[in-house]
């Protein structure tokens, strides 16, 4: 099950963060679906560490959507086999085999999976204990008309941060007064992870003839700028958000661009660089003028860039092509209905064209939660415990 450390790439820098890391922690498998939190730490080697974080919020795009598109008028959904194959067997809406990133953190802090907030039953009953506002397709800026032609009409952070303020609203009723519907929503964890839509699909398709890279990165800083700010009213403190991962690099992109000289799409992966530089510098600012506030960076463009590096030493054998077969068969496309996937899931990067496999999605969880190398200033353990 376990590597040994004499291989771990990232030993060295755990050596700067609070938490340790004891030998076996290069894990090659996710844990079983139905671990408790107890046996989850134990197999992260966190010990006993006592966590107590009331609930977690999620934002963003396909990368943690749990099936909110299923209840649009869109055709992005991932609602039916193989997606889901390692989620019990059950197409959620995840684009994913299994559990992803938020659903990992979920587990690690002993709460339920947060349910999408179209769901709204469901929603309801778990908006004390964390709601995911996150649609597959959405960005920054709503989709640009074409988009929206194409694939209808998904959630945008506006929106989906008009669905958290609906949230509030019900909240309030279950708090005896306000100071206690303050100290909530300041402990619960708020999760971001979006503008890759921005960058990639609404680009490539329309934006790029309406701006200069340069001036569309700048807008998508801005207005995420504007929407953490909103939050911020509302009563949130503790905010982590991701930056955008290599797209260049996955599958649909090196098939369709054909990159000659290099592994992958370097024109792609220089925007996503230009704008995930101007992250640091806005979160820091934030935090600065907005008093109480926590913004922590995940670094998953650098994420990706260490398993590309050292694939071996995470379990990866396959980094470049995606698990699931597509209705083309060349990866041009989301995984194909009922057609069975590859086996050996947890050793490929991707399990569609464009997104992770559950695998990855748990590397990505436990470096953000105990690595300050990919999480900054603070680790998310650190961040959630704050
Ligand atoms: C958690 O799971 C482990 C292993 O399956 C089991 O031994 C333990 O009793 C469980 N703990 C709790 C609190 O349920
Ligand atoms: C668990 O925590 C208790 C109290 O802090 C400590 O005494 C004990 O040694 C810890 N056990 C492990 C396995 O870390
Ligand atoms: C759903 O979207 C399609 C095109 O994207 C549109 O033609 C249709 O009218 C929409 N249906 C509803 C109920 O909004
Ligand atoms: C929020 O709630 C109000 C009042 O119930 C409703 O009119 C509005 O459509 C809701 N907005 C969202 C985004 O759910
Ligand atoms: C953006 O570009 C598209 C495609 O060329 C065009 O149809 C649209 O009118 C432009 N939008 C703006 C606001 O200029
Ligand atoms: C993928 O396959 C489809 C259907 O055969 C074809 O139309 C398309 O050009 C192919 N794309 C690439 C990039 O090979």
């Amino acid at each position: 099950m376990y590597f040994s450390c004499s291989i771990c790439v990232f030993i060295i820098p755990s050596l700067f963060q609070s938490f340790t890391f004891s030998s076996g922690d290069v894990l090659v498998t996710p844990p079983p679906f139905t671990i408790n939190q107890t046996a989850l730490l134990q197999y992260l080697s966190l010990g006993n560490i006592t966590i107590d974080l009331p609930a977690l919020y999620v934002f963003g795009d396909s990368f943690v959507d749990p099936g909110n598109n299923n209840f649009l008028n869109t055709s992005i959904k991932s609602n039916y086999t193989p997606y889901g194959i390692d989620f019990e067997g059950m197409p959620s809406g995840r684009t994913t085999n299994g559990r992803t990133v938020v659903d990992f953190i979920a587990q690690v802090v002993g709460l339920p999976f947060p349910p999408p907030a179209l769901d709204v039953s469901e929603a309801k009953k778990n908006s004390r204990t964390g709601v995911n506002y996150g649609s597959a397709s959405g960005g920054i800026l709503p989709s640009p008309p074409l988009v929206e032609n194409l694939f209808g009409h998904v959630l945008s952070m506006d929106e989906q941060i008009a669905f958290f303020e609906n949230t509030t609203k019900d909240l309030k009723c279950q708090f005896n007064n306000a100071e206690s519907f303050a100290q909530h929503l300041s402990k619960s964890l708020f999760f971001f992870h979006v503008g890759g839509n921005d960058l990639g699909l609404y680009w490539d398709l329309e934006r790029h003839s309406n701006y200069s890279a340069q001036k569309y990165s700048q807008l998508l800083i801005d207005e995420l700028s504007m929407q953490l700010q909103k939050l911020y009213e509302l009563g949130v403190r503790k905010f982590f958000v991701n930056n955008v991962s290599p797209m260049g690099c996955q599958p649909y992109s090196i098939v369709v661009e054909k990159p000659k000289t290099t592994q992958c799409v370097e024109e792609m992966n220089a925007r996503i660089v230009n704008f995930n530089k101007q992250i640091p510098p806005l979160l820091s600012h934030l935090q600065s003028t907005l008093p109480g506030s926590k913004f922590v960076l995940g670094d998953l463009y650098k994420i990706y860039e260490d398993v590309f590096a050292s694939p071996a030493s995470y379990g990866f054998t396959n980094v470049k092509k995606s698990c699931c077969i597509d209705p083309f068969r060349n990866q041009t496309r989301p995984c194909a209905p009922n057609v069975e996937p590859c086996k050996e899931r947890n050793q490929h990067v991707f399990f569609d064209p464009y997104h992770p496999s559950e695998n990855m999605h748990f590397v990505i969880a436990r470096r953000f939660l105990k690595d300050s190398s990919v999480s900054s200033p603070i680790n998310l353990l650190q961040l959630i415990q704050s």
